[in-house]
């Protein structure tokens, strides 16, 4: 049982602020994502995590003990990295038994930790193999199986799964899950895929220049961006702006794009700048049945398999994205007016600044 409570933690290299000020607890048995775009600090969070950067201010506990002063090897953290770092001329049942060598494990007991760990990652018998042999997915597997061996009460994954193709990402990401959950391992993941992130996560911090945006579940994350970062860095939308006009008691009525858009509740006072963001399968084709309502023209239409995506203009030429699904057939050509119709509480508006 390890619960991680990160208080005030802080580091710089030179003029950055790679990791500025953060503070998070990660319960037991959470698989908890740090995303974010290049150069946020994910990866020198993970590693201040490790032991392998040294925390400038602010402290790190495990169960409310201080582990930021430990050495790596003292810290019970298994890490999986990006480039699977594997010993390239040692076998496979070498390069997971690094760990338990270091630590001085007996002979024996190391032999029955290896095949058991290969096992959880369904490489039984690969242990004789040399890395060469073994495919990009195998060899992200032996990644796992040697940060598992060790028994550690964190497992730290720094983009393990991004030199792999898109559909064993899809694939490898699903046994990660798997595995963390049947071991009950308190983990933290690192991705710059927000799709990733969603798809597996049980909260997500999103990060941006060092700082903590937002920290929630994934639905909460999608639904209830608290920003407009946050917004636009998980899944696409369309941010539009505006000017809030009157509220009616429910909802807020917005000025924008040549044309009014309603929003749920009292999102700013009249006359007040905003952002709306309004995402692609928000939006339906027709007039619904008593939704609020927006005219735009078809621009473009994108047949993309299970879905189409449509490009329109609203009356003032703004560009809109609008995600229907292949059910809903719908074959106008450009120029053709299209009613949208949507629910005003699931556009967010956010201050424009
Ligand atoms: N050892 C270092 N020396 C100097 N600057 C560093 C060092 N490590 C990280 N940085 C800087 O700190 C910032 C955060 O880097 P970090 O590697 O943590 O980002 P990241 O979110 O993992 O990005 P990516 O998605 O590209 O891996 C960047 O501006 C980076 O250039
Ligand atoms: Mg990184």
């Amino acid at each position: 049982m390890t619960s991680i409570r990160i208080e005030n933690l802080t580091r710089t290299f030179g003029a950055v602020r790679a990791v500025d000020d953060i503070s998070l607890v990660i319960e037991h048995g959470e698989l908890f994502t740090l995303l974010g775009p290049s150069g946020c600090g994910k990866t020198t969070l993970l590693r201040m995590i490790a032991g392998f950067v040294d925390v400038e201010s602010g402290s790190i506990s495990f169960n409310d003990q201080r582990i930021d002063r430990l050495p790596a090897h003292r810290r019970d953290t298994g890490m999986v990295f990006q480039n699977y770092a594997i010993f390239p001329n040692h076998t496979v049942a070498e390069n997971v038994a690094y760990g338990l060598k270091a630590r001085k494990v007996p002979l024996a007991e190391i032999q029955s930790r290896v095949d058991k760990a290969l096992e959880r990652v369904r490489l039984e018998g690969y242990g004789p193999r040399s890395p060469h042999q073994l495919s990009g997915g195998q060899l992200q597997r032996v990644a796992i199986a040697r940060a598992l061996v060790i028994e550690p009460a964190v497992l730290l994954f720094d983009e393990p799964l991004s030199n792999l193709d898109a559909q064993l990402r899809t694939e490898m990401r699903i046994e990660v899950r798997q595995l963390q959950q049947a071991l009950g391992l308190t983990a933290i993941y690192v991705t710059h895929d927000q799709e990733e992130a969603l798809a597996i996560s049980d909260r997500i911090a999103v990060l941006r220049h060092g700082k903590i945006e937002q920290v929630d579940t994934p639905e909460r994350i999608y639904r209830m961006p608290q920003t407009a970062f946050v917004a636009e860095f998980l899944g696409s939308t369309n941010m539009v702006p505006g000017i809030a006009r009157a509220f009616d008691g429910r909802d807020t009525h917005v000025a924008a794009a040549g044309t009014e858009f309603t929003v749920r509740g009292e999102i700013a006072r009249p006359g007040a700048s905003v952002l709306l963001s309004v995402r692609p399968e928000a939006l339906r084709l027709g007039d619904g049945s008593g939704g609020a309502l927006v005219q735009a023209r078809l621009a473009l239409r994108e047949f993309l398999g299970p879905m189409q995506r449509l490009h329109a203009t609203l009356p003032d030429g703004t560009q809109i994205r609008i995600s229907a699904l292949g059910g809903q057939v719908f074959d106008g050509s450009p120029g053709a007016p299209l009613a949208l119709s949507y629910d005003p509480a699931q556009i967010t508006a956010f201050p424009a600044s």
